[in-house]
């Protein structure tokens, strides 16, 4: 079958028919508010601007009206322009026309994110104070609200603001930790505004319905280095990009997820515990202690089956005969683990190059697990190193669901779904 035509350009955006308010207050960081509403926007979403007076004085209404394709909202008072809501939250009622903007904008979001919000902005959220567009939206809105300060000198540590951001986070509201590093007064502290990718896992993660809350996740991904000799490995192809979508999934899903990975090229994922590893010995020392205390196991990683029967203490050097490789097997971790559960739920990975069903179903029984989940590398967009991927999942109970090319973000929740139902 060719299916090359089947592989997107980009992979699958996440907030894909999400309708998002950006509030923007008064802050210098509101100039990186733009770069903000086109990550957003990049990743699928519709994004409605809502600018403080403050925040206008440091950048002007029309670059987000050029970058959102959609007018930039600064008015308790203004009329309601016929747009807002459009498109709106997906699980909500059907968008109002001739209403308050407040209100409007409040039925229409599935979520808003305040970035940057200033110390000021942050205190009246506490106090439930409404006395501009953007305070009064918040109170009218029922969608998830994230909060993303950013701030000046010791202020993110004052008694107050302390007080307060602790008040918005018992009230259920996600704030955001601002980064350490120069501040705009020249004193360097915490108060920066965070990198994107932080701000956009907290609102996939605030977006997301909770199944997981209270389950312990142990996932590993990447690749493992079996060296040679000091210099040199055995190693494949794995970019850890699955086992990275996997932990995503399942913290947004509110899971405590430990992530055991090899050596791959990809930042930690935010809020996620992360164990890095080299060799399959080190990776299995690692999952087996955390095991007993796990709910659910996920082994994404591409272990080494093999790995040299000596290791060189030196460099080999270049004129010595090597031409055969003394190889002996790794331990397989996954069936030593399933052998040993104690209600654990384990699920195994496998990687094929043919016969896909068969060999994945063979695993499956020969490893005991309760599910396996399917990918041929050698097709276009799937497997090692790339952001899609397409699998068959296959249970205990017979079960056998082959699912389409999808982003790697995307199987992840479908495999997280089908932990979920299983028998
Ligand atoms: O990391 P990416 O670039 O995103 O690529 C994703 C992936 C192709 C690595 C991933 O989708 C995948 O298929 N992972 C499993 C790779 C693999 O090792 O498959 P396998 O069929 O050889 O192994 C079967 C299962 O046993 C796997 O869950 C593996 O983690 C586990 N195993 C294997 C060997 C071993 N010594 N111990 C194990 O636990």
């Amino acid at each position: 079958m060719n299916t090359t035509n089947r592989v997107p350009l980009v992979p699958a955006a996440r907030l894909t028919g999400k309708t998002i308010v950006l509030g923007v207050t008064g802050s210098i960081a509101a100039y990186k508010a733009a770069s903000l509403a086109r990550r957003l926007m990049t990743e699928g979403a519709t994004v409605r601007v809502v600018m403080t007076h403050t925040a206008q004085r440091f950048v002007a209404p029309l670059t987000f009206e050029a970058l959102t394709g959609h007018p930039v909202f600064t008015d308790l008072f203004e009329s309601e322009t016929g747009e807002v809501g459009v498109g709106g939250a997906s699980a909500g009622p059907p968008p109002t026309k001739n209403v308050m903007p407040h209100l409007a904008l409040a039925d229409g979001a599935d979520l808003i994110v305040i970035a940057p919000a200033s110390a000021h902005c942050v205190a009246k959220l506490a106090h439930g104070l409404a006395d501009d567009l953007l305070t009064t939206l918040v109170l009218a809105a029922e969608c998830p609200v994230v909060v993303v300060p950013a701030m000046d000198g010791g202020m993110w540590t004052h008694p107050a603001v302390r007080a307060n951001v602790r008040t918005l986070r018992q009230r259920g509201v996600t704030v955001l930790e601002p980064e350490v590093g120069p501040l705009a007064s020249g004193r360097v502290g915490k108060g920066r505004f965070p990198e994107e990718d932080p701000i956009l896992a907290a609102i996939c993660g605030a977006l997301c319905t909770k199944d997981f809350r209270g389950r312990r996740i142990l996932i590993t991904a990447g690749p493992t280095q079996e060296p040679l000799d000091p210099v040199r490995f055995l190693s494949n192809r794995s970019s850890g990009k699955m086992g990275w979508a996997l932990s995503e999934a399942a913290r947004d899903r509110g899971a405590d997820v430990v992530l055991v990975a090899g050596p791959t090229s990809l930042a930690p994922v935010p809020n996620v515990t992360y164990v890095p590893v080299v060799t399959s010995e080190e990776m299995r020392k690692e999952v087996v202690t955390r095991f007993p205390g796990t709910d659910v196991l996920i082994m994404a990683a591409a272990v080494a089956d093999f790995q040299p029967a000596r290791q060189a203490r030196g460099k080999v050097p270049k004129g010595r005969d090597v031409r055969m490789l003394a190889l002996e097997p790794t331990k397989d971790i996954l069936k030593e683990l399933a052998s040993r559960r104690a209600g654990q739920v384990v699920v195994g990975f496998a990687a094929e190059t043919g016969d896909l069903v068969a060999r994945a179903r063979g695993k499956l029984l020969d490893k005991a697990l309760d599910l396996i989940v399917a990918n041929d590398v050698t097709e276009p967009g799937a497997g090692f190193g790339t952001d899609t991927n397409r699998a068959t999942l296959l249970d205990r109970a017979g079960r056998c669901d082959a699912l389409p090319l999808m982003s790697k973000h995307e199987l992840a929740h479908r495999i997280l779904d089908a932990v979920l139902t299983l028998p």
